[in-house]
């Protein structure tokens, strides 16, 4: 296995048969396994003999996902953990010491901004910002104590794109460990090691499930800091349970066909809006007019699934339309098959002061919708009656 096309390894990869011959991985939902003797136990906890041991370790479930996320990612090593923040809180708890220093993109998803400026700091663990819109300034930023580069493409909610290959360019003639998020893509999209990235993280609980259904994590990359991260979670606990691996191991059989559709319905939801007397900007990664779409083109193989826009009429307006929706849900998540919207003006980031939103791109009427896999027809039809209203 790992030699053959993505779709291919993505429904092929597969635990090892049973001794009753089923086709499709059963759930192994055990929170422990048993051994022959005290000489295999000894082995198996000193490490001298690979096998599953404890589920907070590994399961066989959660090691036929972890498999499946690395070679999609061109990864040596992964490790899957119970939420995507769980992935994200791990990789720099186990990476970084206190008085350590880390440079990240200004707009990062939000619970990631909440532990980079409430959290870490508790153990002298600071991080400088950059623009989005000036990578070069990270140069400025590095420090002696900077070990992390890390950066989402495409961000979440304004639907940005940084320049992987020069991020991964400046990570290498600086010495720092780059970490990327690459949640908003998938790694059917985008493969982020192949531009120098020394680990990827990816919150399953997105467009990896696709459902709705379950939460889940998982950071991929370098061997040598995978085991770190491994270590970590070993001794504290925030391991992906065997129920949910099961579930996003067998998303990933569907993952290319659905995310093929969720690109195409998208590149029609933007472009629809695009053309709307009512909305100021459109996001879209492969529109034309996105700031970055060259970059877009040069990194990902489609534009994604999730749009930004901007409706006339600030904050209130934002508002309106939403309350106007009534196909679409109003809803937190994204990557579900279900279309979502969701203002972030007003909610996940009303705590913001204007000039903070601002300057991660997040203006009064910014809407993002992640488009699902209903009749694209019906999501458009609903978003025109909704802006009709304003
Ligand atoms: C870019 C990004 N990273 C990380 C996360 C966190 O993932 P989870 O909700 O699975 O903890 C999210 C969730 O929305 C996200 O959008």
């Amino acid at each position: 296995m790992g030699n053959k096309n993505f779709e291919t390894n993505a429904i092929r990869t597969q635990t090892e048969r049973s001794q009753f011959s089923e086709h499709s991985t059963p759930l192994y939902l055990t929170s422990s396994f048993v051994f022959e003797d005290a000489e295999e136990m000894r082995a198996s906890f000193s490490e001298e003999k690979q096998r599953n041991v404890y589920s907070r370790y590994a399961n066989p479930n959660t090691s036929e996902f972890i498999e499946k996320i690395c070679q999609m990612e061109g990864a040596e090593a992964g490790h899957a953990f119970a939420s995507g923040m769980s992935a994200v809180f791990s990789t720099f708890a186990a990476l970084l010491n206190a008085g350590d220093h880390m440079v990240s993109v200004r707009s990062v998803f939000g619970s990631t901004h909440g532990l980079f400026t409430k959290f870490l700091p508790k153990w002298n663990i600071n991080t400088s910002y950059f623009d989005i819109n000036d990578i070069e300034s990270v140069a400025q930023l590095i420090q002696p104590n900077t070990k992390i580069l890390y950066a989402e493409s495409p961000t979440n909610p304004a639907v940005d794109i940084l320049d992987l290959e020069r991020l991964g360019e400046i990570a290498k003639q600086h010495n720092l460990i780059l970490v990327i998020d690459n949640c908003f893509a998938t790694p059917y999209l985008q493969n982020p090691i192949k531009f120098g990235a020394d680990l990827v993280i990816h919150s399953a609980t997105k467009l990896i499930d696709g459902q709705g259904r379950v939460l889940g994590g998982i950071t991929v990359g370098r061997a040598d800091l995978i085991r770190e991260i491994y270590l970590f979670s070993r001794n504290t606990g925030p391991a992906l349970s065997p129920f949910n691996a099961w579930v996003l191991s067998k998303s990933l059989e569907t993952l290319a066909v659905r995310v093929d559709k969720h690109c195409e319905n998208a590149m029609k939801v933007a472009e629809f809006l695009e053309s709307h007397a009512k909305i100021n900007v459109v996001k879209y990664p492969f529109l034309k007019s996105h700031p970055n779409y060259k970059i877009a083109k040069k990194q990902m193989k489609l534009g994604g699934n999730v749009v930004a826009f901007e409706v006339k009429g600030g904050i209130d307006a934002g508002r309106q339309f939403l309350d106007g929706i009534k196909l679409c849900s109003l809803s937190a998540n994204l990557g579900d098959t279900r279309t979502i919207v969701t203002h972030p003006a007003s909610t996940t980031h009303s705590k913001l002061s204007e000039e903070d939103r601002m300057e991660v791109g997040i203006s009064d009427g910014l809407v993002r919708i992640s488009v699902g896999l209903e009749a694209v027809e019906d999501v458009i039809n609903d978003l025109e009656q909704a802006l009709s209203q304003l």
